[in-house]
């Protein structure tokens, strides 16, 4: 959603915010402002577009100043237009204020200031929260801290606010409920950010918020947490493990395209440590305390949403197979919504790329209150999800920024498989010479989606083909019905071609009735369990006329001699085989996007982490 960026500092802030902004844009991109102090001027500046509209916008005028918040923003309240975009100011016009999140009761908040005589001049949620601000400080007589917490006693909803006050230009005030903010602290500067990218280039040392806590910047006095109840807390200072180069485009056209093709890294990376092929061994450190539960466990229940909700399904297929216990995934959506049976003998795996998604956290707060044990898998380091699970195993991809997730996928994937591995081993449920033969896979995984991204030049042939397909259905079968889920979503979210994944059974009862020779079908068909029934489907689908291109096994003649078009990838085992499909289901939906002049890391209307519900 919205991302957030403040400086406070003895340098000059616009270059700090502008560079921070382009970091964060991946997070939201359809309007972007800055706010500056100079002395006791507030300057603002805001238009709708991206980060490089606002730079045209601002070019030539005066952008001094040591002190700056700026934002870029996804809409909810009111659409992407230049009022509507942040800092947003009350009525006194000496604050200025940027926001990620929600204000839920934004409307009666916003009546009872229009009867105090407050007007208001954008749709937004967040004008009505700076106008409280403003109007708490000047009734009560308060500095902006103390008008902050009290106003923020009376909101409901979800924020990560920074804000500032042309009176009092040395203070800062930021605080969060259930949206990231972390802060970072440099020598005699202090950063706030939505997430550590902007800040990483300019300290290590940075702080993550937690919820209901207001952080007081002073340039006089340093950083001081307190709590909406006043109770003052100790920051406790981490160091950040992320690299600058990891943040960067590192030659490739589009991130989306540079995460495809970290994935062999990616995936070594997330076994490092964990996977001991020649003793035999699996070690997951983070869950190593909740073994034992897990293996007790009656039940696992997994959330997520969108990729992390596929990846999902394919733990449980994993955990069905190997550990034999039942396993049932759910959007964390839904969950949330339908008073779920939950009790104590429950393991919940909550997945999360950003770790920050609205829906997985409320999930996970309801299965917490009914004593279920929570695990996370996440990709970001230190994100909320992280920190209120019991425990977890992160993924170890690196930042993830092209917003349609890729790596992080099949380092979830990954860490899944390792799971369900280490616990059916415990649980005696594999044999010897079956574990030995799986982890062995399992670590030959990284070499073989290399050799999958070898077959780029053919896969962008067969995307220059489809390209402008109205419609597509994507089959996959067991293990790889997930898979066809997530290259659906693949295509849509980059491309907005209208896509479907589908069982490859499910196909006759109604997706049939829409094939026809403009169709292209994207079928999984690796030598396996279902193999011969997967044929059968590709049969029917040439029946009547639609484009077959099939990922099949490495010299598979069967379906070559049906479809139109195959990708071949390595052997491996049905349980491993979607970390190898899905990689050309990423592939031919980041051609198909480029070809159609789509906007690949950006895509209209969604926002790397949704952090709202
Ligand atoms: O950060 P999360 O993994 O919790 O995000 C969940 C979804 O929003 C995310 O996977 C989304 O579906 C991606 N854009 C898919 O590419």
């Amino acid at each position: 959603m919205c991302g957030i960026v403040a400086y406070l500092g003895d340098k000059e802030a616009y270059p700090i915010l502008i560079n921070g902004l382009r970091r964060l844009e991946y997070r939201g991109y359809d309007s972007a402002g800055v706010a500056l102090l100079q002395g006791k001027d507030l300057i603002i500046y805001k238009c709708q577009g991206k980060v490089s509209d606002l730079e045209s916008h601002i070019n030539g005028r005066s952008t001094t100043g040591s002190v700056g918040i700026g934002h870029t923003r996804w809409a909810t309240h009111g659409p992407p237009n230049d009022v509507n975009a942040h800092p947003h100011q009350g009525t006194s016009g000496d604050l200025a204020l940027i926001h990620n999140g929600i204000i839920e009761n934004y409307a009666p908040i916003k009546e009872e200031l229009k009867h105090r005589g407050h007007t208001f001049r954008s749709d937004t949620d967040t004008e009505v929260l700076v106008h409280l601000i403003d109007d708490i400080q000047r009734s009560e007589g308060v500095d902006l801290a103390e008008a902050v917490r009290l106003a923020l006693a009376s909101v409901v909803g979800a924020y990560a606010i920074v804000v500032v006050d042309r009176k009092d230009p040395d203070v800062m005030v930021a605080a969060r409920k259930s949206s990231p903010l972390v802060i970072g602290i440099g020598e005699g500067e202090f950063f706030c950010a939505s997430d550590a990218t902007p800040i990483v280039e300019h300290t290590k040392n940075v702080v993550y918020v937690e919820d209901g806590e207001i952080a007081v910047i002073d340039r006089r006095k340093g950083l001081k947490i307190r709590n909406v109840k006043n109770q003052e807390k100790t920051p406790f200072i981490t160091e950040l493990e992320m690299h600058l180069e990891a943040l960067e485009k590192g030659g490739y056209d589009h991130f989306m395209l540079k995460e495809i093709h970290e994935q062999p890294r990616s995936i070594r990376d997330c076994l490092r440590g964990r996977l001991n092929p020649s003793k035999g061994e699996v070690m997951l450190g983070g869950i190593k305390d909740y073994e034992q539960k897990f293996v007790n466990a009656k039940r696992i229940l997994i959330v997520g949403c969108g990729t992390s909700w596929h990846a999902g399904m394919v733990g449980e297929y994993l955990f069905e197979e190997f550990a034999r216990i039942p396993v049932e995934v759910e959007y964390a959506s839904e969950f949330r919504y339908r008073n779920p049976i939950v009790n104590e003998d429950d393991i919940v795996i909550a997945i999360s790329q950003s770790g920050e998604t609205a829906d997985t956290l409320a999930a996970i707060e309801l299965a917490k209150g009914r004593g279920a044990t929570i695990i996370g898998i996440c990709n970001v380091v230190g994100s909320s999800i992280a920190r209120v699970t019991h425990a977890g195993s992160y993924t170890h991809a690196g930042p993830e920024i092209g917003v349609a997730s890729t790596k992080a996928f099949t380092a979830q994937v990954t860490v899944l498989t390792l799971m369900a591995l280490m616990i059916g081993q415990k649980k005696g449920m594999l044999s010897g010479s079956n574990f030995y033969r799986l982890l062995n896979e399992l670590d030959a995984i990284p070499d073989k989606v290399h050799k999958v991204l070898q077959k780029e030049a053919q896969i962008k042939y067969i995307a220059d083909i489809y390209k402008d397909a109205a419609n597509a259905l994507y089959l996959g079968r067991g293990y790889t019905f997930p898979v066809a889920l997530e290259g659906a979503l693949k295509l849509k979210e980059i491309s907005y071609i209208h896509a479907e994944g589908y069982p490859a059974a499910e196909m006759k009862h109604g997706p049939i009735a829409l094939i026809d020779d403009a169709m292209p079908v994207f079928v999984i068909a690796t030598k396996g369990a279902s193999y011969e029934k997967v044929v059968s489907n590709i049969q029917e689908v040439k029946a009547r006329k639609g484009k077959i291109i099939a990922i099949v096994t490495e010299g598979d003649t069967v379906v070559k001699g049906l479809a139109d078009h195959v990708i071949e990838i390595p052997e491996t085992p049905d349980a491993l085989v979607p970390l190898l499909s899905v990689v050309p289901m990423q592939l031919i939906s980041y051609h198909i996007a480029v070809m159609r002049g789509c906007n690949v890391d950006q895509p209209r209307n969604l926002a790397k982490s949704v952090t709202v519900e």
